[in-house]
């Protein structure tokens, strides 16, 4: 894409603010239609395992299920701790059968390959790309294990597409998809483990985690018993056997009632803007006002090298204007000042990612605050530049 003219200097300062000023990539904006009336039915002070409590967490597990077209034969399961406790659940209990290959193009990613090769200790393989690109997932062996993240959340990269996975293959694949669901296309046939959670696209609470199994990733639980010892927040077999009831919404421990109704609110705010469909479309417009905003503006780009890798959700800007000395001040000066103004909260680029702005791009996101905080990306630009 051939860059066009810079915006007109000196910009003064646009009047118009976002009405929703949270571009946060997590905990993300709530629905727009979301108020604290949505958490009055919550059966609080209630039993998670009363009739009323069950029937709430098998709600959310089905309305996941729908919203997402997850297979009927896949389990789902809300377990304890968030997205990283979902997916180190799954490492610690599926891993070590035969080798792995640990793939990260970003920080969170770049966890995992932590804990399997420092942590776990078993026959690993690392495949790594820097901030901005990402790994060739066609050059994997998927008669291996894989590990990697669907939406890199610190770079904003993305994997393009499952194609590459085969359908036939002997080995797992485990997948971070936490910025990813809900907003990109995930191909269930091509993933084993799909972890989320609910406080991302959703706009939902922390601390419960999504963990998606395929029938293969259960088949493996049933015939495998890792070397090491699994703490009961891991454990999701009992005598060899999958323990069904977890993922029927007899959880492990203790949900919050609170926050599994408050889920409830955002599945049901999904099905109002049209399912996965109205949820992926309202991301893709939120990401391509930046991605046109960038393309006429020679001093801000993608940090993703390659357009069909960029995120619509967790959108990830490097200024690339020569005078800018101190990148890492320079951003987080800009940052601080649309703070300042009210105008866009918690949008500096995540602490180990190169410097640079990240917006959250996500369904909760409306366009109309995305289009009015880019004029103010000019203008704090345009102040900042003149003290470079
Ligand atoms: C890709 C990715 N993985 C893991 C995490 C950690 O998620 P949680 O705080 O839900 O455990 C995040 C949080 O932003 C993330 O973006």
């Amino acid at each position: 894409m051939v860059k066009t003219i810079p915006a007109a200097r000196p910009v003064t300062k646009p009047v118009a603010v976002p009405a929703n000023p949270r571009f946060s990539s997590g905990p993300c904006a709530k629905p727009p239609t979301w108020t604290s009336d949505a958490l009055a039915d919550a059966p609080l002070g209630r039993s998670h395992r009363a009739a009323i409590g069950k029937e709430k967490l098998r709600a959310a597990i089905e309305g996941t299920r729908e919203i997402l077209g997850i297979p009927a034969d896949y389990r789902i399961g809300i377990v304890p701790a968030s997205d990283t406790g979902a997916f180190e659940m799954a490492m610690w209990s599926l891993l070590g059968e035969r080798p792995v290959q640990m793939v990260a193009w970003e920080s969170f990613g770049a966890g995992w390959v932590t804990d399997v090769v420092k942590q776990l200790k078993i026959d690993a393989s690392t495949h790594v790309a820097d901030y901005g690109r990402i790994v060739d997932m066609a050059a994997l062996d998927y008669d291996q294990d894989a590990c990697f993240t669907w939406n890199g959340t610190t770079s904003g990269v993305r994997v393009p597409s499952g194609d590459v996975i085969p359908a036939d293959r002997e080995g797992l694949t485990l997948c971070d998809a936490t910025s990813a669901a809900f907003a990109q296309d995930l191909p269930w046939d091509k993933l084993d483990v799909t972890t989320f959670s609910w406080q991302k696209v959703m706009g939902g609470e922390a601390a419960h985690g999504m963990l998606v199994l395929s029938p293969r990733a259960v088949e493996r639980l049933e015939s495998y018993t890792p070397a090491w010892p699994l703490p009961k927040i891991f454990r999701m077999t009992k005598g060899g056997k999958l323990i069904e009831g977890i993922f029927e919404g007899a959880t492990i421990n203790t949900p919050s009632m609170l926050c599994v109704e408050d889920y409830l609110f955002a599945l049901n705010w999904a099905r109002e803007v049209g399912g996965l469909e109205g949820l992926r479309a309202r991301a893709d417009a939120n990401a391509r006002a930046i991605w046109d905003f960038c393309d006429s503006r020679d001093w801000i780009a993608n940090l993703a090298e390659d357009p069909a890798t960029r995120s619509n959700t967790s959108v990830c800007l490097k200024f690339t204007d020569e005078r800018i000395t101190d990148g890492a001040a320079f951003a987080k000066a800009v940052a601080k000042r649309l703070e300042a103004e009210g105008v866009a909260l918690d949008i500096g680029a995540y602490r180990d990612a190169p410097a640079g702005l990240r917006i959250w791009c996500g369904a909760t996101v409306e366009t109309a605050d995305i289009e009015a905080l880019l004029p103010w990306i000019d203008w704090a630009y345009e102040a900042e530049i003149s003290n470079a």
